[in-house]
């Protein structure tokens, strides 16, 4: 990493309060929830400040602005155009939009894989009301594989929706592979993108995927409740309105004038926004997303990735540790899963070193951002050294 880029990551640290010396905390938990950074709380509490004394609607033309941004900076990051990005307020909110609004019909099949985190199972399970049909692909050593997924498809079969990266064991899905294949064989192609966006270089054309959705919560370092989902230009009128919300029409900031009931849905993913924007959110996503590309998501990948490398060598050496994670480079992720025989023993140490990573599956989960650095994964490995002679 070139001298100018690897100070820019030493100064965003800088920016993570989670990273100071007197917390004694070594945050390797962004898979979960992302820490909040100075500029996303500033941003917060900007906020509360000014609307403890103005009203909303002074506020209203910086609010919508920074709902401008936040649809361009996740057209960057997503390769989408700005007019096929929404703000949402999760994954699950995407999902939705896709599991309730996709042309599908009583008899069609949609199939998923059976290692999927369930915020990309309920909503689909759910059109069994509908009389549509979900049908599993079968994992191959917990990873969704393509050769079963090719055959699992039917003359019903119309919709395949996946992960980006999978939650437990960070597999990285080869969307474009499997774009090719559902365009090739007439499937909507839905991904439930959270463990990999603003962190995982992705293009959403190349990948053919029709829609996309992803919480901000985790690798975005956005606050609880904040999301972006795409939805491909030529589809959005073909899909039907999951829900409608007032503020998916145009009232050009005015809301004084108001009995206008014919008023057109935006031509764009702003068409399945919803009602009242939770504005201290917006301002705080705008600050999160500013953050994720300023410093460029692909350069973010590699810093993740070269520290798990240094953290990967070591496993391997170690002859007690073994990763379950897939090693395979287009398979790899900023998430990196291991397993030793008293694997939660090792977990518990790890929590009262105040190493905060997550336990999944039978493994430890480790997922650095942007603000951790090496001497982080010195402290983990010191620890995994340690907990090795229990
Ligand atoms: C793959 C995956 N999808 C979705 C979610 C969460 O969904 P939502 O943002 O709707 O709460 C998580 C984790 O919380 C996840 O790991």
């Amino acid at each position: 990493m070139d001298r100018n880029l690897a100070a820019s990551f030493r100064a965003a640290r800088r920016l993570f309060p989670v990273t100071e010396k007197r917390r004694n905390i070594t945050y390797f938990n962004s898979a979960s929830t992302g820490p909040l950074s100075k500029p996303v709380k500033k941003a917060l509490y900007d906020y509360y400040e000014l609307t403890q004394y103005l009203e909303k609607s002074a506020i209203d033309r910086d609010a919508f602005a920074a709902l401008d941004n936040i649809r361009s900076l996740g057209a960057g990051i997503l390769g989408a155009a700005e007019n096929e990005v929404g703000f949402g307020f999760s994954t699950t909110f995407g999902l939705n939009i896709a599991a309730f609004g996709l042309p599908l019909k009583k008899g069609d099949e949609v199939l998923l894989s059976d290692v999927e985190f369930p915020a990309n199972v309920y909503p689909w399970l759910a059109l069994r009301q509908n009389g549509i049909k979900v049908k599993m692909v079968k994992s191959v050593d917990k990873h969704f594989d393509i050769e079963i997924f090719k055959k699992s498809i039917g003359p019903k079969t119309r919709c395949l929706s996946l992960s980006f990266v999978q939650f437990f064991n960070g597999y990285k899905n080869d969307l474009e592979e499997i774009g090719k294949i559902c365009r090739r064989k007439g499937l909507y192609f839905v991904v439930d993108g959270i463990q990999g966006c603003g962190v995982e270089a992705i293009d959403v054309k190349k990948c053919r995927i029709d829609i996309f959705s992803s919480g901000a919560q985790k690798w975005m370092l956005s606050p609880l409740g904040t999301g972006l989902f795409y939805v491909r230009k030529d589809l959005q009128k073909k899909i039907k309105m999951p829900f409608a919300s007032w503020l998916g029409v145009d009232w050009k900031l005015n809301f004084s004038d108001l009995f206008h009931y014919d008023l057109p849905f935006f031509e764009s993913a702003r068409r399945f926004e919803m009602g009242t924007y939770p504005y201290a959110h917006v301002f705080a996503a705008k600050a999160a997303l500013e953050m994720i590309a300023t410093l460029g998501v692909k350069n973010i990948q590699r810093h993740n990735h070269e520290l798990l490398d240094i953290l990967i060598e070591y496993l391997q050496e170690s002859g007690f540790y073994r990763v379950v994670s897939s090693l395979e480079e287009k398979h790899r992720s900023s998430i990196l899963s291991f397993t030793c025989p008293e694997a939660k023993d090792i977990y518990k140490e790890l929590v009262k070193a105040r190493i905060i990573a997550s336990f999944r599956e039978g493994a430890i989960r480790i997922s650095p951002h942007l603000f951790n650095d090496r001497n982080d994964i010195s402290r983990l490995i010191q620890i995994l050294k340690k907990a090795q002679g229990f």
